[in-house]
């Protein structure tokens, strides 16, 4: 079985990211193949300044890193350093309707938001299908909001399949985590875009400040609470062992107990887990030398993989390389 993921290099990592997507892509690296990348292509759409772009995809290689991915288990390499990906999105595109694209919840909410609603956002999906089928991918682990973008490429493997009358592209599977939708700092979704976020790699300092501010109602100490309503009481629930759970829950419930003493818990429990973390990234940002080999080795693994399935799919639809040009 292979697992597939990508993540955009557009901004710091959050514990929105980390519990939704980063932490299940870690988990999975024991399977038979699993291969993360960086999407820099698809970060074009909200990213057009190039030593940005590329501070941000480092970032990104040592967010993973520092996290656990094991460059023995998986491979993390950048979007870019496989350009048949792009190649294989055009041919996807000649399959592919406009009405479907023009069904995407994202690209309606990213334009809502005020991101430019250029060609490359509204084929976006076009994108991420050929990411997922370059490689026959059968498991995409992501976030609830990407579900849709992965029935599209089942869509879209099935208009190539059935267009060419051959069975070349596999149709992936979503895998969902448990950790659905984590609040941010206002009780709304955690998010970039609401600067609500609690992010990965700030100081401690800075961190628990942050938690600290994670709003609350005004029930006095005293009073009994209710977990089910309380954000502090969602990050506890994401963080701590279900016996420590289920501890606060009794406590929210019996009153005399105020929410600065929950909150304090969560920035320990975020500090138990980020801490060591955050030292394990400080040393590799130091050897950037070091990250460099390995995205490059793992994208030259990705390549071969990608390159078979070009080949297919070339055959398929009748494009010919000449045997100088071919990659
Ligand atoms: P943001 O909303 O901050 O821009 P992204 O859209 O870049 O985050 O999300 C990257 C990954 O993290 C996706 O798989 C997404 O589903 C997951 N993710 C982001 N925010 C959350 C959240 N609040 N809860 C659960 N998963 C999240
Ligand atoms: N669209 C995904 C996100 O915003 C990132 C992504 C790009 C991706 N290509 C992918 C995720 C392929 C899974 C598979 O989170």
């Amino acid at each position: 079985m292979r697992v597939l993921s990508g993540v955009q290099p557009s901004g710091k990592l959050h514990l929105g990211n980390y519990l939704g997507a980063v932490k299940q892509h870690i988990e999975l690296q024991g399977e038979d193949s699993a291969l993360y990348f960086i999407a820099n292509y698809h970060s074009l759409t909200t990213v057009q300044d190039a030593a940005l772009l590329r501070q941000l995809t480092l970032d990104v290689a040592l967010d993973y890193l520092a996290l656990g991915l094991d460059p023995n288990k998986a491979l993390l390499f950048r979007q870019s350093d496989v350009p048949e990906v792009t190649e294989l999105a055009w041919i996807l595109s000649t399959v592919t309707g406009r009405g479907l694209l023009e069904r995407a919840h994202s690209y309606k909410d990213k334009v809502a938001k005020g991101v430019v609603p250029s060609m490359g956002l509204m084929c976006y999906p076009i994108l991420m299908a050929a990411d997922i089928l370059i490689y026959r991918s059968n498991t995409v682990p992501v976030g609830k909001d990407q579900v849709q973008h992965i029935e599209m490429t089942q869509d879209m493997a099935g208009y190539f399949n059935n267009k060419y009358d051959r069975e070349v592209l596999v149709r992936p599977e979503p895998r969902l985590n448990a950790a659905q939708i984590v609040p941010g700092v206002d009780g709304q979704k955690m998010s970039k875009s609401y600067g609500n976020t609690i992010d990965l790699f700030d100081t401690p300092k800075k961190t628990r400040k942050c938690i600290m501010s994670v709003k609350t109602d005004s029930t006095p100490v005293e009073e009994p609470k209710s977990p089910d309503r309380c954000s502090v009481f969602a990050l506890l629930r994401l963080m701590a062992s279900p016996e420590e759970v289920e501890e606060w829950s009794q406590r929210y419930r019996a009153g005399g107990m105020g929410y600065g003493e929950a909150k304090g818990r969560v920035a320990e429990l975020f500090e138990g887990i980020f801490g060591p973390a955050r030292e394990r990234r400080a040393k590799l940002a130091s050897d950037v030398d070091t990250v460099e080999d390995i995205l490059s080795s793992a994208a030259a693994e990705a390549r071969v993989i990608a390159g078979e399935v070009m080949h297919d799919v070339r055959e398929a639809c009748g494009i010919m390389v000449s045997a100088k040009g071919t990659r």
